[in-house]
């Protein structure tokens, strides 16, 4: 049992503030784990922090990450797996010089110039807490991608505690919002009349909720560029459109190399997300003389009607044995 006498000044002054209930719940569970290098043990924390420890008991976290069914040493500690060894936090009440191994996480993440360039170490230092225990699977590929080298925190989209939403620990409710806050030129784009059914939210108020940012991206890191979450932007679109891989046996040269030749992925002002109206498309591509693919001024008689799919309805391959030009 902890001895009064031992604890410094201000959690005797706060102790007695408070009562001397607080010290028969704390003392106990400081003297049993306080062997083991500065570790107390979450219950001593909950008796200072019960928001935070309530708000904490609903999550992931608290299922796993306690000495019931903990399979390492360090999910056995609790709130000090993530938070580091508490004993000198609890002694000084929150007040005193902390273990040097002690992360708060309480700094800001993105943006903050705090003097001395301390915010990029800080961000870092959370990070690796959370990277020593999710450094596979999704989160494999963190180190270097574009949200790690711009000091995104995990703790930017993740909240332990008051996570908004029902999956994932997430901050934002959904990904339009969260992601799109940072990134408002993919969320207007998602906003434009032609999109995939990304936009978040019940039916009624015009959410769609089928996709979301991270049924494209994986935003911890990928092989590929723009946190594509797949080989390539290509094998992305596939997993949905897999109609589209083919194989063709007369393929379109532009549909192999990228969806993107083509079409807006996040969004266009027109039909099938296109990124320009045709037969304007397919002429950024194709003049030939002698053919409805000339260029033709607005006064031509020939200038409307002229779209290309008109005969060329094959547009992303064909298996017809004279679809050589993608006309069946
Ligand atoms: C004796 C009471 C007491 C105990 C026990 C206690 N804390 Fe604290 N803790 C405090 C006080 C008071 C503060 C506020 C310090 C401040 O604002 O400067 C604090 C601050 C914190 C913060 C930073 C929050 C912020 O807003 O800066 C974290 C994280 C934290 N405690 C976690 C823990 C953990 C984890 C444990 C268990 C190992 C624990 N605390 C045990 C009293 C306690
Ligand atoms: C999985 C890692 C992790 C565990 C386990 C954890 N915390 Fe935290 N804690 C954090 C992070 C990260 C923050 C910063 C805010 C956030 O992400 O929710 C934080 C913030 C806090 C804060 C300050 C902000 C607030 O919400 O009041 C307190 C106090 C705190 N934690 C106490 C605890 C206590 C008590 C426990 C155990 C019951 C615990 N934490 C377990 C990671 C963790
Ligand atoms: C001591 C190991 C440990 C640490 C440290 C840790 N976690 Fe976890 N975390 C787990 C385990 C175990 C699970 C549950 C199994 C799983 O989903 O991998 C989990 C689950 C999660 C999930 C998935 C939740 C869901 O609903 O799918 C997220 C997100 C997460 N952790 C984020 C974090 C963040 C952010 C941090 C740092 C603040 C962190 N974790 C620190 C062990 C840890
Ligand atoms: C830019 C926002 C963002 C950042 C930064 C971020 N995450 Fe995530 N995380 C997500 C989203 C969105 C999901 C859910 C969809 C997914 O798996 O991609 C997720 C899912 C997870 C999961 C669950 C994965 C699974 O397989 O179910 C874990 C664990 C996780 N994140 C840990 C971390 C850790 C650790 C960090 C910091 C190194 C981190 N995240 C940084 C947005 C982020
Ligand atoms: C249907 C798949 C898909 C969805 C859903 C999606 N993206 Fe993308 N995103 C892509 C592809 C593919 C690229 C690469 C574009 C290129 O290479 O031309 C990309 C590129 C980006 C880029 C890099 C800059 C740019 O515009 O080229 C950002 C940032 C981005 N996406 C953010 C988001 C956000 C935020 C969301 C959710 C609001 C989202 N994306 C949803 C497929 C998607
Ligand atoms: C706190 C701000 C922030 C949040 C939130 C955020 N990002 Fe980012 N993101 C960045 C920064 C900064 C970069 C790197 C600079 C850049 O390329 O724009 C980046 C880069 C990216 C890129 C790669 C752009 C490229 O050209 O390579 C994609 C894709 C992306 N983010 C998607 C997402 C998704 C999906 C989410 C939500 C799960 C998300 N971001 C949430 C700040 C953020
Ligand atoms: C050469 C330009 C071009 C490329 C490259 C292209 N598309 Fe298209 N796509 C079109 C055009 C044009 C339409 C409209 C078709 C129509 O009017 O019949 C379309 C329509 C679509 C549609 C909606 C109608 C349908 O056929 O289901 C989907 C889905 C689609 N494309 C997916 C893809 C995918 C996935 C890729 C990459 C593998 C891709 N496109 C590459 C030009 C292209
Ligand atoms: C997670 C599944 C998913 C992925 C990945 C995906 N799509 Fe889609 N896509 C859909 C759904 C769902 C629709 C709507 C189908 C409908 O309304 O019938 C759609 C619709 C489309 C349309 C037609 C839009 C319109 O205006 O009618 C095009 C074009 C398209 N996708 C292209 C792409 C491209 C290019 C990629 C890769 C960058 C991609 N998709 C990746 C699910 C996906
Ligand atoms: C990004 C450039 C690009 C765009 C955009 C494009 N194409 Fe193509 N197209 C090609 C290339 C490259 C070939 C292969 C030419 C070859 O093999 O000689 C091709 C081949 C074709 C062929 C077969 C011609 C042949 O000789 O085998 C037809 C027909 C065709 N495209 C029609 C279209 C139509 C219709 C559109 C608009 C929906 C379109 N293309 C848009 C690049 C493009
Ligand atoms: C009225 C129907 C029609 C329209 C509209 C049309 N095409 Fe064609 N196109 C054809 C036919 C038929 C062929 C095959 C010609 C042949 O057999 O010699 C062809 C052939 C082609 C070829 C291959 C030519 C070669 O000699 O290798 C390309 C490329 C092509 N079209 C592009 C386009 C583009 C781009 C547009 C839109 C600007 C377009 N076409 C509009 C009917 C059409």
């Amino acid at each position: 049992m902890l001895c009064p006498k031992r604890m410094p000044l201000q959690v005797e002054a706060w102790v007695g503030s408070i009562g001397l209930a607080v010290l028969v719940l704390v003392g106990p569970a400081i003297a049993s784990a306080q062997s083991t290098s500065g570790y107390v043990g979450s219950e001593a924390c909950t008796t200072c922090h019960a928001d935070a420890s309530h708000a904490y008991d609903r999550t992931v976290h608290a299922r796993v990450l306690n000495e019931a069914v903990a399979r390492t040493e360090r999910a056995a500690r609790g709130c000090e797996a993530c938070h580091g060894p508490g004993l000198t936090h609890v002694q000084s009440a929150g007040k005193g010089e902390p273990h040097e191994d002690w992360i708060a996480f309480t700094g800001d993440t993105v943006g903050d110039t705090d003097e001395g360039g301390l915010a990029a170490d800080r961000i870092e230092r959370e990070n690796a807490v959370c990277l020593s225990c999710h450094d596979h699977s999704r989160v494999g590929l963190w180190s270097g991608s574009p949200h790690a080298m711009n000091d995104v925190g995990c703790t930017t989209c993740h909240s332990t505690k008051n996570p908004a939403s029902r999956r994932h620990l997430l901050t934002a409710a959904d990904q339009t919002t969260g992601c799109g806050g940072c990134h408002p030129a993919a969320r207007a784009q998602q906003l434009r009349n032609r999109h995939m059914p990304v936009r978040s939210g019940p039916g009624g108020a015009g959410g769609e909720g089928f996709m979301n940012c991270s049924s494209c991206h994986n935003p911890h890191g990928t092989v590929t560029e723009s946190l594509v979450d797949a080989n390539s932007v290509n094998e992305s679109c596939y997993e949905c459109h897999a109609e589209k891989r083919g194989p063709f046996l007369w393929e379109h040269a532009p549909v192999n190399e990228s969806c993107t030749n083509c079409h807006v992925p996040h969004g266009s002002i027109r039909p099938n997300m296109l990124r320009v109206a045709g037969p304007r498309l397919c002429q950024t591509c194709h003049i030939q003389s002698l053919h409805p693919s000339q260029n033709r001024g607005p006064t031509d008689r020939f200038s409307v009607g002229q779209n290309c799919q008109h005969c060329h309805i094959m547009v992303h391959g064909s298996n017809h044995p004279s679809g050589n030009f993608l006309t069946r």
